[in-house]
């Protein structure tokens, strides 16, 4: 996981809009959240997810074969934020790809990674969930301003002879709902002008009732029906990682599921909804504080915009090597800068030598 340095508490919120931390922290559990600076992007964040991924699984950049990136800030419309980390990192033979479908976009993702894996298409993937919310947030509206926050975390999916992995999925979407929390401009719908710009319609709109119901009826229904699916009882269930949108709407799963909040992973108080880098962030530190191990049954389940929701279940595998690798990694990073350079100037050398006046 990678989050900015830059931390932003309630009370640095209520010198900004008016609220106040005991508001914010008994409507959703938050105390504060990570704010990007000018040099973090999606890409910077999510690459340094990815780096430390690797990392942990003893895995090579030139051995990825996908990466997905589900983000709800991207970079840019296009190229792909994932495209723009496969480039950081040096994964040369990666197809790269982003995917939107706003908080459920890491759940989305490794469910479409490990498919791939099964049909046998691929054998490594990188799944990254990335944000920059802070970039799209209204900072002078306090219905949205005081939930949301910055980071990023990645998971490295791999193929294996071992029973484990994902067990059972479902990907859910109704949008119709669409218009309960949304970007209005900036997309073909609503192109960038000068009037979208001064009504500030290149933030994020929430109507925070409306998600709010919806979360708390889908999280815990998706959960159970992820565990079903997988031929488990929830009693089988060691841990549970919630999409960290507020602490509230976990607790209500919680008691819907009959679940004690022991087996429920809450960080939302350091973080606050950094949407699809929630699930990943909030299992990384599960797995530091020895409350996720190998062999494990894990359910992930999230909710969002669009409006999605999503869950599986996993036996936990953990790193698939316990071998000692060198990988030099951040050496091979500066090495995956240099090439960037030498293929951009190459381009322009090949344009500039072959590419005048033939056009197909
Ligand atoms: N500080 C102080 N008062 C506030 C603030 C604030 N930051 N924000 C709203 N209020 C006021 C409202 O104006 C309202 O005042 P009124 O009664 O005079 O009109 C009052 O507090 C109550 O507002 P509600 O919206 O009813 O407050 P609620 O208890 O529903 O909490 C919240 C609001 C925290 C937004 C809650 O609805 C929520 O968590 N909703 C889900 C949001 C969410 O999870 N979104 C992300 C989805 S994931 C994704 O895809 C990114």
């Amino acid at each position: 996981m990678s989050v900015p340095e830059k931390v932003l508490t309630n009370h640095d919120l209520a010198q900004m809009v008016e609220t106040s931390d005991e508001w914010i922290r008994e409507r959703t559990g938050i105390r504060e959240r990570h704010i990007a600076d000018e040099k973090d992007t999606a890409a910077s964040l999510g690459a340094q997810a990815a780096i430390d991924a690797l990392r942990v699984a003893k895995l090579h950049p030139e051995d990825v074969d996908l990466i997905i990136t589900a983000t709800s800030s991207p970079e840019h419309l296009f190229p792909a934020t994932a495209c723009v980390i496969q480039d950081s990192i040096g994964a040369v033979r990666a197809g790269a790809f982003d995917l939107s479908a706003a908080c459920t976009g890491f759940i989305f993702a490794i469910e479409m990674a490990a498919q791939a894996i099964r049909g046998g298409s691929i054998k490594n993937a990188v799944v990254i969930g990335a944000e920059t919310l802070s970039r799209i947030v209204d900072w002078t509206d306090r219905n949205t301003c005081i939930l949301f926050g910055d980071g990023a975390g990645a998971f490295v999916l791999q193929a294996s002879s071992e029973p484990g992995g994902v067990q059972s999925s479902i990907m859910r979407s109704d949008g119709s709902g669409g218009d309960a929390l949304y970007v209005p401009a900036g997309g073909s719908a609503m192109p960038a002008s000068l009037q979208t710009v001064q009504e500030g319609m290149h933030f994020v709109k929430m109507n925070g009732r409306e998600v709010y119901r919806f979360a708390t009826r889908v999280m815990a229904a998706g959960a159970r029906e992820a565990v079903e699916k997988a031929g488990m009882d929830i009693e089988d269930i060691d841990l549970i990682i919630p999409h960290q949108a507020n602490k509230r709407i976990i607790e209500a799963a919680a008691r819907s599921l009959k679940m004690p909040m022991e087996k429920i992973v809450v960080n939302v108080d350091k973080y606050g909804n950094t949407s699809t880098a929630s699930i990943p962030i909030a299992t990384v530190e599960a797995i530091e504080q020895d409350r996720l191990q190998p062999g494990d049954n894990v359910v992930l389940v999230g909710f969002g915009g669009g409006l999605t929701w999503g869950a599986l279940t996993a036996v936990w595998s953990g790193p698939l090597t316990e071998e000692p690798r060198r990988l030099h990694l951040a050496r091979y990073r500066r090495i995956a800068w240099v090439r960037t350079m030498l293929r951009r100037i190459w381009r322009r050398i090949d344009a500039f030598l072959f590419g005048r006046g033939k056009s197909p």
